[in-house]
């Protein structure tokens, strides 16, 4: 397809290799920004291109809905016809859309919120076809005189064939037209269409959001259009190749706002009994549709600039009064500044909004122009939020202008390369975010955040790689399961990381990526390991799925490496690899505390008496083994370097069996003079899996006994320097480490933690009007009050969600409501979780997967799941995307053969349902369990007796 620009694996791949180093990206984006200017000027309506019309007038004239049709749909057998493919054909190219849409904001007579649409398109033949197919889901059309959905007439001279017939398939999502003709190649038509949605809660498309305030409820209007609902806001070629220019206009109430990602171009005044007012837009750039957003709502804003760039926070009128939006307004045009210098490219539009949103499904959406997020992304509250809220904020901001460039203005062709998307944005929002608050040192917690949560799921059988193909992908659900972990993080953990201090490059005139980057590599003399080239060697990381173990052997001197699986058992069901599995690996390593020269493994051998250290500072996307002998000097002498990185490989490598489970656990020994958070979290994320495994057994007790005595230094040095718990610690990290000294604390017994958590809980539930604790330790205080409180405490901690003023606190209380040891409490809590009118759907699914965090609450939360498996999976959305954290999380404590079989039964169960973009979950969760079965049985005798052994008697 001709339109916009795209990111080629090749582009993006070295895009992201530059990336690490900031100038050469420039260069990258530069000469892709001024191809996209140039195409977009090519199509400008000033520029000799067809002109955009005026915008049209209200659809159906009236309230009144419009005459609903039903859909014809042709009774014939499946068939391998044009609309029964997901894929768009390649005969039709959009060029604009001019969309008008009136959404309701009350309920019509029949009960629903509705909203109407008007809209043409305009489109251009690229090869001859009688066939004309649109994306359009949920939508009802109004029929033409000639009882068609739609009208087609012909811009041009050549005449325009009349419609056979027209119906709307909904399996694949068209409205289709068959044509008397043939479309003239390189003739412009134009379709209109008038239509009719659901303006439902279901979070997807144009949906609705609704919220309280003074006693009245107030609906917004707003859109949720990635990857595939645009579709259900218009018909439009919803695929991210269809780049068009839009013109939009929305009619609302005159009391409400209008926000659309250009600016009003012009309000049209109406007499002012009218019930609504049109506003217009300016077009816009040439773009995807799953970019777009509209919103209406009476919401207050406020403003900045930032050299030219008008900045603006809207959010609900309390909000915005209370000064929640301060933070994000603040920190946009700094971090704006940043990426405009990074990718040496202005930011492409002129305004910025950004918008917080009381029922959003995902945690942020890069709309162009108009970005929009959940409440607790983007407000803020000195007084209410926590260190880790404002992390969240600044990151999450980082990651969506990012995306302004990266994703917006260059874009992905198909969904099979949204790695490249998500995987950039996830690694540049660090360095965004780094400028935001450039004390934070936040780039060191991308080992915590990604790295180990990648290694996890990209450790099994069922792990998929980077990129996909482009066939592979094709349905709605499908490129909704690809916005995992692996997307997210293995960008980031692998190409940046490993390759970042790898090749040397300079920035000299740009001219093809690769043999730049090569000859870069050349130059400076930086040596790759016979016969590869920078070609073969990103291939490895990107086309096949998994990562390297490096075993360091040094009695030997041997180096080798391995395919690391987390059941080495599910060997025999890894599909073949075209690299069989072998990665060119970078070695950066260190002997008795002296940094060596970096190194390919082929070129390595190791012997010594002294202990080794590889992959300094988790450089290289590979987990390191050693010899018994080396690990045992590692652990006598555990180097103040890379303890985070020790710890985590030690327990996966004793996960996979490459060592003894109780070696992983010695590594844990030195805590109690730890006073660091990283490798204090490093190690709780790991022995998280030990309490996931034996909090239902015998080991339990033992457990909580070495784990008390082995957090009670760190608890009374937080104590100390935060004079008995009256101040804040000064380091960003140091104030989450204060956090796991109570969290573990309270939670292994430690009765004078107990007693400070149910104290201060106590004296809140006296005078509600002031809260003695500090947002900080917010989460973790409730939680254990909660958990050893009674019907009294819960009932308390959920009135306070229900009244909280921002969404930030009403999200610590909603985590702690799980917290309770009461069965009673939580079934009732569960079956909340499933009216909208006690937890909004977008939290309803992580509420679940907090319940089944508690011991107690698991079995009920999995009942729970499995009985209203095909309400939820209807209710809340086919392409939502939680059901895989909902399934995973559900499942992370199974470790028994029974069940195992109920899983099997679960999955056998609904397989009429489905399980749409949790359905690589239900895999994953089956091959965890099996696993979790056999750990268990192998290690749980050791590992008792290896608690029982350590804690002083
Ligand atoms: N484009 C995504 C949002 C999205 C995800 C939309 C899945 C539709 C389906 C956005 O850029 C994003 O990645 N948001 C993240 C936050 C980010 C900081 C990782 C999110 O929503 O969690
Ligand atoms: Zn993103």
């Amino acid at each position: 397809m001709g339109g916009g620009f795209y990111i080629s694996k090749f582009v993006g791949v070295v895009g992201i290799v530059f990336g690490a180093g900031a100038v050469a990206t420039v260069i990258a984006l530069a000469v892709v920004y001024s191809q996209e200017v140039a195409k977009n000027e090519a199509v400008s309506p000033t520029n000799g291109g067809s002109t955009v019309k005026p915008p049209v007038t209200t659809p159906g004239g009236s309230t009144v809905v419009p005459q609903v049709t039903t859909p014809v749909i042709p009774t014939t057998a499946p068939s391998n016809e044009a609309w029964d493919k997901y894929r768009l054909p390649d005969t039709l190219k959009p060029e604009h859309y001019n969309l008008t849409l009136w959404p309701r904001l009350t309920v019509n007579a029949q009960g629903l919120y509705i909203f109407t649409g008007k809209s043409y398109v305009v489109f251009q033949c690229v090869k001859e076809t009688d066939l004309i197919l649109i994306h359009s889901n949920k939508l009802n059309y109004t029929k033409w005189g000639d009882d068609h959905l739609a009208k087609l007439s012909a811009l041009g001279s050549t005449p325009v064939p009349t419609i056979k017939k027209s119906w709307l398939q909904p399996t694949t999502q068209f409205l289709v037209l068959e044509l008397n003709g043939k479309l003239a190649v390189g003739e412009s038509y134009q379709l209109d269409t008038v239509f009719v949605g659901e303006l439902a809660d279901d979070l997807g498309g144009f949906y609705r959001s609704v919220y309280l305030e003074e006693g009245e409820e107030k609906v917004v209007a707003t859109t949720q259009m990635q990857p595939t609902d645009a579709r259900k806001a218009f018909p439009c070629f919803d695929e991210p190749a269809m780049k068009a220019i839009f013109h939009i206009t929305l009619l609302h109430p005159p009391t409400t706002n209008a926000l659309v990602i250009m600016q009003k171009c012009c309000i049209m005044i109406l007499n002012k009994t009218s019930s609504y007012c049109p506003t217009s837009f300016d077009e816009t750039k040439k773009m995807s549709t799953y970019l777009l957003a509209f919103i209406v709502s009476d919401y207050d804003y406020i403003n900045s600039t930032s050299d030219n760039v008008l900045i603006r926070i809207y959010a609900r009128k309390k909000a915005i009064a209370d000064g929640q939006g301060e933070y994000a307004l603040n920190k946009t045009g700094p971090i704006l500044k940043f990426f405009e210098k990074y990718y040496n490219a202005t930011y492409p539009l002129p305004k910025s909004d950004q918008i917080a949103l009381p029922d959003f499904n995902a945690g942020a959406m890069e709309n162009w122009g108009l970005i929009t997020y959940r409440e607790t992304a983007l407000l803020y509250d000195p007084n209410m939020s926590s260190n880790s809220n404002k992390e969240r904020i600044a990151t999450i901001i980082a990651h969506e202008l990012a995306h302004m460039w990266f994703g917006n203005l260059v874009t992905l062709r198909w969904w099979n390369d949204l790695w490249l998307n998500e995987g950039f944005a996830s690694y540049v929002e660090y360095l965004g975010a780094n400028e935001a608050e450039p004390d934070w040192n936040i780039k060191d917690l991308i080992v915590l955040g990604d790295v180990h949560r990648v290694f996890a799921v990209d450790a099994l059988a069922s792990s998929h790689p980077l990129s996909s193909k482009e066939e592979d992908i094709q349905k709605p659900e499908q490129i909704s399961e690809l916005f995992d972990a692996i997307s997210y993080s293995k960008v980031r953990s692998s190409i940046f990381s490993t390759y970042l201090n790898t090749f040397a490059y300079d920035n000299t005139v740009y001219t093809d990526l690769w043999d730049h980057l090569q000859m870069a590599v050349n130059s400076t003399g930086t040596s790759l390991p016979t016969g590869q080239t920078v070609h073969s060697i990103m291939n490895r990381w990107v086309l096949q799925m998994g990562f390297p173990v490096v075993t360091i052997n040094t009695a030997t001197g041997m180096i080798n490496q391995q395919h690391f699986l987390l059941d080495p058992a599910t060997a025999g069901s890894v599909p073949p690899s075209d690299f069989s599995y072998v990665w060119i690996v970078p070695i950066r390593w260190m002997k008795t505390g002296l940094l060596q020269k970096q190194t390919w493994l082929e070129d390595k051998t190791v012997t010594g008496e002294s202990w080794i250290l590889a992959n300094l500072n988790v450089s290289g996307y590979y987990r390191v083994n050693y010899d018994n002998a080396n690990w045992e000097r590692l652990l006598n002498s555990i180097p103040v370097i890379n303890r985070a990185q020790l710890v985590d490989d030690a327990f996966n490598l004793a996960r996979a069996k490459y060592i003894n489970t109780t070696l992983a656990l010695r590594t844990t020994k030195y805590l109690r003079r730890e006073r660091e958070y990283m490798p204090w979290e490093s190690a709780l994320d790991n022995l998280d899996f030990f309490y996931l495994m034996f909090d239902r057994s015998e080991v339990y007790g033992d457990m909580q006994a070495y784990l008390k005595y082995q957090v009670e230094p760190l608890f009374k040095h937080f104590e100390n320097i935060t004079r008995n718990w009256t101040d804040v610690p000064n380091g960003h990290t140091d104030q989450y480490n204060q956090v796991n000294a109570i969290r573990v604390a309270c939670s292994t017994g430690m009765e004078e933690c107990q007693t400070l958590t149910k104290g201060w809980y106590s004296q809140w539930m006296k005078d509600s009007a002031k809260n003695p604790i500090h947002p900080n330790l917010r989460t973790t205080v409730y939680c254990s009050a909660i958990a050893a409180g009674g019907a009294a405490e819960w009932e308390f901690g959920w009135t306070q969600f229900k009244a909280a003023t921002i969404a930030i606190e009403a999200d610590k209380l909603r985590f702690a409501l799980a917290c309770t040891k009461q069965p009673w409490l939580l079934n009732k809590y569960l079956e909340y979780t499933l009216d909208a009118t006690k937890i909004r759907k977008q939290d309803a699914t992580s509420t679940i997967v907090y319940i089944a965090s508690n011991v107690v609450g698991q079995s009920l939360a999995w009942d729970f799941m499995r009985d209203r498996w095909s309400y939820i999976f209807t209710q809340y959305g086919g392409g939502s995307f939680s059901f895989s954290n909902l399934i995973n999380g559900v499942t992370k404590r199974f470790s028994t053969e029974f069940e195992l079989k109920q899983l099997k039964q679960f999955q056998a169960d609904n397989s009429e349902v489905g399980f749409g973009s949790g359905t690589l979950a239900v895999s994953q969760s089956i091959e965890r369990t099996t696993a979790n079965i056999k750990w268990v049985a192998e290690n749980k005798k050791s590992v008792q007796e290896w608690f029982y052994a350590e804690v002083p008697k």
